[in-house]
């Protein structure tokens, strides 16, 4: 019988077996190439030509200095694939030169059984220990619909570094220090002093109302001053105005006091500022619960963990020379993305601490880079951050390298830079196409959000299953809603913006959660109806035999499996994994069409056969979905 080699294991793919096969191929028919060789396998779109097709050769014209065609013959003379192929025919070279491949059934299914592991052929990653920087909220403030695609594309992504065996830190680089932050601990305490407010029955809509207040009373009309002095709106408005900023200007130094006592720790100030802390985060905590997302209080390290190391921080800069001074500031000169004139990089100055003293934003995350490679012993750092702070990233980890503090200390990898990752996503729209806010343009709160898609999706649960007790229907909802938003969410490029529509991520067609659910529902139907009919298990060691077309549509797609994990850490891209899902539950959907399982006619071998890969189906289907944080459901 014709075999595939077995290890590693995701060598069971013949999309890697062909592609090793024919960069040997083209090497041994062009010994003179030099440089990098791209075999362009990819799974042929027209079955009917074959399983897989090469683009090599078109692509290797030019280099080359032949038609495409003539080096597709040489490569098809060198090509060694007996074993796994069925014979080249006069049909193997189509078109301009493209090469058509057709597995053998029999090496199919060895794959298949190769891959019918209880690790589904993933691939274990030994002594790697990455970082993922997740749902970063900020105090006094409810997680919004922004902090969805943190929480969300972060925890995919650490869920999946944790599916292939690698230890995975959580950090939730939580916004809890700073002036912002002093603003509104100072303001909570002027309540408390004025008896308007008990820290001990805060809620958080109070606290965000208090945080607003404070931030307008600090922002009062500055622009508004130039305008008058600009203008010359005569001295009544001058007046009115710089009044106004005065007051600004008392609530600036008012906050800055707080902050310096937040700083020296003292414990009037500290507990008003925990008192913040403890409601902000028992809320966002819940939602993350609520959201599937392994975010919990151990993954909590924000800003203000990182205060003491601040001003030591920058003096190692200074006394190394790598931060320099500027305008009174201290900045890190670094090369920006983009270039000048000349064609050069400009240079851009990451500032770590203001001529006021105070330090950044920056300053927090470079002693956070520091940390995590230095301390918690990450090879690798991923931020899943929006979109518009690429520049800041960009900086902050081009001075972290200039530093040193990016460099892995211990371990195989000692002396190495620490790869670092800005796992960028877009904003999330309205259907209007602008920033999806509620009616009254505040940010949309992410509990309402969720609140909504488990209502939607308990309209299609009741609507389903009439005879169902409520309480059921809501357990399901609640599950069933949840996937239908993270979904929706996952399964959008992540660096585009997108249109958030509820209608869209509850259907139960298309490539959306409940859709997905439903696919991996009706093949545990399919082993229920067996059971009920007497079929016994030994299905379990069938011999795999992919033989109609649908048949080995469906294999090849879960064939696949291994390499789209890996896909999705390296691109950091969880949508790949949606796409991937929805091809193995479409090409289910058209194998179970084509090929019946449990008729009375169909023989106890192609039934067995047939169980067998709806079995391996539904564990990838499931093992997937549990990978981008999303529990499966028994019935909907
Ligand atoms: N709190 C930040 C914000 O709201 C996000 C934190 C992202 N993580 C980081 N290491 N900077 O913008």
């Amino acid at each position: 019988m014709a075999s595939l080699p077995s290890s590693p294991m995701s060598a069971a793919d013949p999309l890697a077996i062909l592609s090793a096969r024919f960069v040997a191929a083209i090497r041994a028919a062009f010994p003179d190439l030099n440089g990098e060789i791209d075999p362009l396998v990819t799974v042929n779109k027209n079955a009917a030509l074959g399983d897989f097709q090469s683009n090599a050769a078109m692509g290797l014209s030019k280099r080359i200095g032949k038609p495409p065609r003539e080096i597709a013959q040489a490569i098809v003379a060198k090509l060694e694939l007996s074993d796994i192929a069925e014979p080249f025919n006069d049909k193997s070279i189509a078109g301009p030169g493209f090469i058509n491949i057709t597995l053998k059934s029999a090496a199919l299914a060895a794959s298949l059984v190769a891959l019918d592991t209880p690790g589904l052929g993933v691939e274990q990653v030994a002594d790697a220990t990455i970082v993922v920087d997740v749902c970063g909220v900020n105090l006094a403030k409810q997680a919004h619909i922004g902090h969805l695609r943190s929480i969300v594309i972060g925890d995919a992504l650490a869920r999946t570094f944790e599916r292939q065996g690698i230890r995975v830190i959580r950090q939730n680089h939580v916004g809890d220090w700073g002036l912002p932050i002093a603003m509104v601990t100072g303001k909570l305490m002027a309540e408390q002093a004025a008896g308007r407010l008990n820290p001990a029955t805060l809620t958080l809509d109070r606290l965000e109302k208090l945080y607003k207040r404070a931030q307008q009373e600090c922002e009062r009309d500055l622009a508004g001053l130039e305008a008058v002095k600009k203008f010359g709106l005569g001295p009544k408005a001058l007046a009115e105005v710089e009044e106004q900023v005065h007051g600004a200007t008392e609530a600036f130094t008012h906050a800055r006091q707080t902050l310096v006592r937040l700083q020296s720790q003292d414990p009037a100030t500290i507990a008003v500022w925990k008192a913040i802390y403890d409601c902000t985060m028992s809320d966002v905590l819940a939602v993350c619960k609520r959201l599937h997302a392994n975010v919990t209080n151990e993954a909590t390290a924000g800003e203000s963990s990182y205060a003491d190391e601040l001003g030591p921080l920058v003096d190692d800069l200074v006394n190394r020379k790598i931060a320099e001074e500027s305008d009174g500031a201290l900045v890190v000169f670094v090369q920006g993305t983009r270039t000048g004139e000349d064609g050069q990089p400009i240079r851009e100055a990451c500032l770590v601490r203001k001529s006021d003293g105070g330090y950044l934003y920056a300053t927090t995350d470079l002693a956070a880079i520091r940390r995590r490679v230095q301390k918690l012993g990450a090879g690798r750092v991923v931020y899943a951050v929006d979109a518009r702070q690429a520049q800041h990233f960009d900086q902050v980890f081009k001075a972290a390298t200039r530093a040193g503090y990016a460099t892995i200390l211990t371990g195989k990898d000692s002396g190495a830079v620490a790869r670092m990752d800005h796992a960028a996503f877009g904003t999330v729209l309205g259907k209007d196409g602008k920033p999806f806010k509620t009616r009254s343009g505040e940010s949309v709160k992410l509990n309402d959000v969720i609140e909504e898609a488990v209502q939607k999706a308990l309209a299609e649960v009741a609507s389903r299953n009439t005879e169902m007790p409520a309480s059921q229907q809501r357990e399901i909802a609640e599950v069933l809603g949840v996937a239908a938003l993270k979904y929706a969410d996952l399964s959008n490029d992540r660096v585009k913006d997108y249109v958030f529509d509820f209608d869209r991520m509850v259907a139960f067609e298309g490539n959306t959660g409940p859709y997905l659910l439903n696919a991996l529902v009706r093949i545990k139907s399919i082993f229920r109806k067996a059971s009920e009919k007497g079929v016994d298990t030994n299905w379990k060691g069938a011999l795999f035999a992919p033989n109609a077309p649908q048949e080995k549509t469906l294999a090849l797609a879960l064939l696949r499996y291994p390499g789209v994990i890996e896909q999705v850490a390296d691109t950091l891209e969880p949508h790949r994994m949606c796409g991937y899902l929805y091809d193995v539950a479409s090409a289910f959907a058209s194998f179970y069409e084509a090929c019946p399982v449990l008729k009375d006619d169909v023989s106890a071998s192609t039934r067995d056969a047939r169980l067998r890969l709806c079995d391996l189906t539904g564990r990838i289907l499931s093992d997937g979905l549990v990978t981008l944080g999303i529990p499966p459901l028994e019935r909907m």
